[in-house]
Parts: C-alpha cells; structure tokens; sequence
C-alpha cells in the first residue's frame, strides 16, 4: 500500500503551548482518513502544518513524497485545503472565487473553463455559479469551497471540521459529496469532533486529545477493541458502562447481576475515546 502522507515527529509550539505533540502517522493512498477529538485537541494546527498554512516547529512531513518544509509550492500544488472557516472572497462570485483560485495555481483560460465546468456539473452547482458567495447557504458555500480547492487536481484534500455548523441534512449531503470524491480516487483527510461523522465516512480513525495521537484504526476494529456491546446501568446517579465481545456477554452479565433496566447497545466511538480518555468527546478538557 502506498502512504500519500508520511508525517513522523510532528511538533507545534505557539510560544511555551504545545498545540501538537510529536505525532506519527501515515495515510495511504485512496484513504478517506479521520481525524476525531474534542475542541483543542489539535486537529486543525496539524493540518495547518501539514498544508503549509503554518510553520512546523519540528518534525517531517511528506505530501506525495514532497517534503512540506523544503518544497512549500511543490507541496501545494497535489493538495487542496478547506479550512473551517470557508475562505471563499465574499465580494465575488461563486466563478470569480473560483477563477481567482485557477489563477493561484497557474492554469490556462482553456483548461480552467473546463475544469470549472466539470466540477459544478458534478457537484450540482450551475444555478450558484454567479452568485455572490453570501447568498448561499452554508452547505453549498462548503460545496463551492471543496470544487475551488479541486480545481488544480490535487491529489490530496484537507477538509477541517467539513460539517460544523450545518443542519443534519446539509450534512448528509456533504458526506456524499466527500465520499463521491474519495471514490473517484482523491485521497480525503478531514476532521471532526462528530463521533458519527468519523463513523460514517472514514476508511481508518486517528483519536487525537492534548496534541497526542491516542489510538488509530478502522473504526470497527477500534470499537472491537474496546468490546463490541456496551451495557449502561445507573449507579447511585452515575451512568457506569460496561464493554463485552458479544451480545451473548453482555446478556448474561446483565442477567447475573439483576440489572433489569440497563441499557443494552452497539459500542460506538464516543464510547471507544471514553474508554481511553475517561472523558467524552464533547468536553473542552
Ligand atoms: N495561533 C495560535 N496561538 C496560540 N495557541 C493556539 C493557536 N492555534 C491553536 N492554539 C492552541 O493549540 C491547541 C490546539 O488547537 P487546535 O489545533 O485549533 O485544536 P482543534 O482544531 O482540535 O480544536 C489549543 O489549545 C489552542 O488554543
Ligand atoms: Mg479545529
């Protein structure tokens, strides 16, 4: 299998705050790859580091084979980034954002027309085409903003925190929207603090808390890990969790204990960084 991503070693200080913590990994080729953890976690500042948005305090990272500190243009050039925050120019239009982009990245008149073209005939987007940016909604901005950083074909794309913000229909149908892309061959990295998202969409998971990687695999061989059925019965107020390999486990541990009102269910992710953190996802610390 071959790695588009090799980051080893990563470090990110802002002054005496060590945002990102020595962290390893790879991703491969083809790869939707996940980046799950809570607010302050580090998600972002590594893909700031890894798309060159920031400086890297120490470490390497490898796009393609490209060294992002000793080639920063090269390195550009197979990857596209969609930062949380759209940086779509709201004084222009849908294709003058897009334009703009294509012109960033040296194409020709010819063949940025095309491009253009294709993407918005593939991602539905014609009637938004000669709007002005903040007349859509938020999950075709987040459209449009994924089909600019398309438009030079990289290879790789970054998306941070795709769906914060949107309603759960918008975010729907932007999962398909990713997941389109990654099947037609772009290699896709996004974060996300939604347990579900990571579930839903990504090939592999890397759980990232206090700038440290704190596990990292396929999602169902991380919840296998921590016991494919979770039992939830409170104690005394507290919900206490218990993890089993197979429902068969857990009905006989709910039966030899008496505990007639527990909750019997599928473990999940949340459950899976619980377990490692002793804190939920949705907690700032
Ligand atoms: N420009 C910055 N200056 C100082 N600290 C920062 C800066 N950017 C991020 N941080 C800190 O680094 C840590 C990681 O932040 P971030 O990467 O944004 O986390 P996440 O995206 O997972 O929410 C946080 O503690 C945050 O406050
Ligand atoms: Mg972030």
């Amino acid at each position: 299998m071959s790695e588009i991503i090799e980051i080893k070693d990563l470090v990110k200080r802002y002054g005496d705050k060590v945002a990102v913590n020595g962290i390893s990994f790879t991703v491969h080729e083809g790869e939707l790859f996940g980046f799950l953890g809570p607010n302050g976690a580090g998600k972002t500042t590594t893909v700031r580091c890894v798309s060159t948005l920031t400086n890297i305090t120490s470490g390497t990272v490898l796009v393609d084979g490209v060294d992002v500190v000793k080639d920063q243009i090269g390195a550009k050039r197979c990857m596209g980034v969609i930062q949380q925050q759209v940086s779509l120019d709201k004084d222009l239009t849908i294709r003058e954002n897009m334009i703009s982009h294509a012109m960033y990245h040296g194409m020709g008149k010819q063949e940025r027309n095309a491009r253009i073209k294709e993407l918005t005939d593939y991602f539905g987007l014609e009637e938004y085409l000669d709007k002005p940016v903040d007349s859509l909604s938020g999950g075709w901005k987040k459209r449009a903003a994924i089909v600019c950083a398309m438009l030079h074909q990289p290879k790789v794309l970054f998306l941070d925190e795709p769906t914060s913000g949107l309603d759960i229909n918008a975010r729907r149908l932007l999962w398909d929207v990713v997941k389109k892309l990654n099947q037609s061959g772009t290699t896709i990295v996004l974060t996300t603090h939604y347990i579900e998202e990571a579930q839903a969409l990504c090939d592999r998971v890397g759980i990232i808390d206090h700038g440290k990687i704190i596990a990292l695999d396929d999602p169902k061989a991380l919840i296998e890990r921590t016991g494919k059925i979770a039992v939830e019965n409170m104690v005394d107020g507290k919900t206490e969790y218990h993890y089993f390999p197979s429902m068969k486990d857990a009905q006989d541990f709910v039966a030899d204990n008496g505990l007639d009102d527990a909750t019997v269910r599928k473990t999940n992710l949340e459950d899976v960084f619980v377990e490692l953190t002793g804190k939920s996802v949705g907690d700032q610390k």
